[in-house]
């Protein structure tokens, strides 16, 4: 695996591979990777020549009130990680290339609507870093097809409006989420429960399935069935953000007429923020 620092030595690569008909697929990351990373990586070789994995810790996606110091930096056992699952580049660019004049002065790509809902409400100015990186490290990595988890599933939708809007000559893949034996999905962010804690985290997936049965059993109504599972999480111990049931491709709340429907849930655990989304389809009422 080449281990890359600079744009320049990237577009080297990338011309080489080009110029022998090459594909790439691309899995952007902020490293501290776990099964779920690794799930993309699978992903990606399977529909490429090459597989290129960035490790970026974006400021621009951190809220003033959100610890980006804080945030795992693992290199080294990333990188192992990484070679034995057979990628051909690790890139791992400095937070002053990516951002030469700096956070305020860098040209943003701003996805409306859909960045605002959610945890672009909580998270303001979230997915406008998110947006912003991905699209630099897609003109970087200049890749056929990039991998993204469905755990993050706004972020999943942005991506692909953004590329849409933005005419992007690349396919977006969602992958499904890696979940532990208990149903709680892998996240980086597991890493900052207790045990207790980790064990009340379980609850979001026992909620999410309890919705999909009341969403299917067609018996009430998507407000009763999001207020009951709410109620449930916080007796259990975690504080709700949001839970909901929303049009699975604009986010918007579902109507009766909806039938591709996502049950979306971001809850607190102490002062761990998790998030975790389940897809349905419905038959035509
Ligand atoms: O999902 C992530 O790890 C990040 O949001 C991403 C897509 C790598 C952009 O920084």
């Amino acid at each position: 695996m080449q281990f890359i620092e600079s744009l320049s030595a990237l577009r080297e690569l990338r011309q080489s591979w080009r110029s022998n008909g090459q594909t790439v697929a691309f899995v952007p990351t902020m490293g501290n990777l776990h099964d779920g990373h690794l799930d993309l990586v699978k992903q990606a070789k399977s529909l490429a020549d090459k597989v290129v994995v960035s490790i970026f810790v974006n400021p621009m996606q951190f809220g003033a009130n959100e610890d980006l110091d804080a945030y795992p930096r693992t290199l080294d056992a990333d990188r192992s990680k990484l070679e034995a699952h057979g990628v051909d580049a690790l890139f791992f660019p400095a937070v002053e290339d990516v951002y030469p004049r700096g956070l305020t002065e860098q040209t943003i790509v701003e996805v409306p609507a859909i960045s605002e809902l959610l945890c672009g409400a909580s998270r303001p100015g979230h997915f406008r870093g998110v947006a912003t990186v991905v699209c630099k490290l897609f003109n970087m990595v200049q890749p056929e097809v990039a991998c993204f988890g469905e755990k993050d599933f706004q972020q999943l939708q942005v991506i692909r409006t953004m590329v849409e809007d933005l005419s992007l000559p690349i396919s977006i893949v969602g992958v499904p989420t890696r979940r532990q034996e208990d149903g709680l999905a892998m996240s980086s962010r597991n890493g900052y429960l207790s045990a207790e804690q980790r064990a009340t985290a379980t609850r979001i997936y026992a909620a999410m399935k309890q919705m999909h049965e009341a969403i299917t059993a067609r018996q009430e109504s998507y407000d009763d069935i999001e207020r009951k599972a709410s109620q449930t999480l916080m007796t259990a111990g975690l504080t709700p953000d949001y839970v909901t049931i929303r049009n699975a491709t604009t986010l918007q709340p579902a109507t009766p007429d909806d039938t591709n429907l996502v049950i979306l849930i971001a809850a607190f655990m102490g002062t761990t923020r998790l998030i975790d989304n389940m897809q349905l389809t419905l038959d035509q009422a």
